[in-house]
């Protein structure tokens, strides 16, 4: 664990730093791939790459992704919310907008998880709503097994089988963990 002492909450580490450090190096490597000669519907202005966050479990990936990618990119961010113990299962709602608008440009949403996928396809809809050149998605962790909403997802770090609770690299549980610096599931004995 590079020397890293292991937080007593962690049941198991899932991907160490290392692993991480690697796989947002190639995820990079596929974008600029993908975007250096605008393959597809590129902004025709001439603006990068907009990668908007989603505030704020993927604070760490988008910062740590956004300078992984050796060309231009802008990064805007955004906040969600849901309802989780509501009554209707899968309402989001907006709670942060853009700064700016993103008619016309190529944009990115970085989630850190995927797990229902009700928050991405809330965004999706909400952002394809204005009109951007070109929209996708790129999760560090895909949970398959919990999807609710079936749909394509871009660019995956991690796909993960086991349905573990996630924490750390900007995840949490009740707030705490995000600032581990790897990813982990989370003890049982230490969910309230
Ligand atoms: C997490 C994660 C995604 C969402 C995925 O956010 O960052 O946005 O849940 O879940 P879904 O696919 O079931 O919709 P959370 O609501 O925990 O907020 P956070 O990003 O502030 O931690």
């Amino acid at each position: 664990m590079n020397g890293q002492p292991r937080n007593p909450a962690i049941e198991k580490i899932l991907f160490d730093e290392d692993a991480i450090r690697r796989r947002v190096a190639e995820l990079a490597g596929e974008i600029v791939e993908d975007y250096k000669d605008g393959d597809f519907a590129a902004d025709r202005e001439g603006r990068p790459l907009l990668l908007v966050c989603i505030l704020r479990g993927a604070l760490i990936f988008t910062a740590d992704l956004a300078r992984a990618i050796k060309m231009p990119v802008e990064y805007d961010l955004i906040s969600v919310s849901s309802y989780r113990n509501g009554t209707a299962p899968g309402a989001v709602r907006l709670t942060k907008d853009l700064e700016r608008p993103i008619a016309g440009r190529d944009v990115m949403i970085v989630e850190d998880i995927i797990d229902t996928g009700y928050t991405i396809e809330y965004l999706k809809r909400n952002l394809a709503a204005r009109s951007p050149a070109s929209l996708r998605v790129c999760t560090l962790i895909d949970k398959v097994p919990r999807r609710k909403v079936p749909m394509k997802i871009d660019y995956v770090g991690f796909p993960l089988k086991e349905d573990a609770f996630v924490i750390g690299y900007g995840m949490d549980y009740a707030e705490l963990y995000r600032n581990l610096p790897y990813i982990g599931s989370l003890s049982p004995q230490y969910m309230k």
